[in-house]
């Protein structure tokens, strides 16, 4: 099962790109850019990795990127994903960035969104691997914040494929950025938010994205097993989950392999992906790998559910055909 998670085609539709900002990355960066870490190697900073939900997570993740200040920085860090994944036979990929979390720092959003789509065409022309941008907006920062940056982004549409919301989310329900949300899809972006694994007000968040806001995607979302309505009713729109093992694993000492072979059970678009995998020492077979042997998924379970991150994926048709096609060729040969 391992070689054949390996060589399977896959895509990853739920990675932050700052969350793939390796140790040894970190210190190059800093020492480039003259900035002074208090950490003196980079196994210190694999050390002070001591996640138990996601405040303490979060509370890194900031801090480490602060190292990211010219577009080269963004280049490097977005290509450096790409090298990683296509080893790894994932053959297209949604990327996340956080904006507001260097537009805070004094980076402009042109530095930004520059050096991430001059990493995606190398990776396109070099590596083979496809990818979109998805621009999140930080829900425990206000909503004229995010309507601001929606507002930068409008110069850069052609290169950002939808919005997501994430960081913390306690008492920051999806409703906080209706309007914001409203506003993204009048200018023809898809729409995700995080409804993150255990958050207090879960239930409601996650109505919240299918009654009001109207997501294409939910970002997580495993609570939504506790509601069979809820269950129902994302089957029903097709909608895709993007489950994330490892990441999961941190929060409820579990890769939640009961409730992602319920979700296909029930009919639901379950996808696997490694959220930040500088972060959970995880990148996208070792999820899926870890994944197979805590629920002993069979090769079909495995299949399915990268076929549905291609059917979910946010292409054309066209795209998506050739993509299943190469899953489908890959399953025939490896029969
Ligand atoms: N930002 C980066 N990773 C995140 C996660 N797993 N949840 C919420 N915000 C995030
Ligand atoms: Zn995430």
């Amino acid at each position: 099962m391992r070689t054949f998670i390996e060589g399977m085609p896959k895509a990853e539709l739920h990675v932050h790109l700052e969350g793939t900002l390796e140790p040894e990355h970190i210190f190059a960066l800093a020492q480039r850019n003259g900035i002074e870490l208090e950490y003196k190697t980079p196994q210190d900073v694999i050390d002070a990795y001591d996640f138990h939900d996601l405040p303490s997570f979060l509370t890194i993740y900031y801090a480490a990127m602060g190292v990211l200040r010219e577009e080269q920085d963004f280049y490097e860090l977005a290509y450096r994903y790409f090298e990683k994944v296509a080893v790894e036979n994932v053959l297209y990929v949604e990327l996340f960035f956080d904006p507001q979390a260097h537009t805070s720092r004094g980076v402009g959003f042109a530095t930004i969104i520059g050096g991430i789509h001059r990493a995606q065409s190398a990776a396109e022309t070099n590596l083979g691997v496809k990818s979109n941008l998805i621009m999140c907006f930080l829900r425990d920062l206000s909503a004229e914040s995010a309507m601001a940056h929606l507002e930068m982004a409008l110069p850069y549409l052609d290169r950002i494929i939808g919005v997501g919301l994430d960081s913390d989310e306690k008492d920051n329900p999806p409703l906080k950025f209706a309007e914001v949300f409203k506003r993204a899809r009048e200018h023809g972006l898809k729409l995700t938010m995080h409804c993150d694994v255990n958050q207090k007000d879960i239930g409601a968040h996650l109505w919240e994205c299918l009654n009001d806001i109207q997501v294409d995607r939910i970002d997580h979302g495993v609570n939504a097993l506790e509601d069979e309505a809820m269950c129902d009713e994302i089957a029903k729109r097709g909608l895709g989950l993007t489950v994330c093992p490892v990441s999961n694993r941190f929060v409820v000492q579990s890769l939640t392999a009961t409730e992602i072979r319920a979700m296909l059970q029930k009919g639901m678009k379950a996808t696997i992906n490694s959220d930040d995998p500088a972060y959970f020492r995880a990148y996208m077979n070792e999820n899926f790998i870890a994944l197979q042997e805590e629920g002993d998924f069979s090769r079909d379970e495995i299949v399915q559910l990268s076929r549905n991150a291609f059917e979910v994926a946010w292409i054309d048709d066209a795209q998506k055909q050739i993509f299943l096609r190469a899953l489908d060729d890959y399953v025939i040969d490896a029969a």
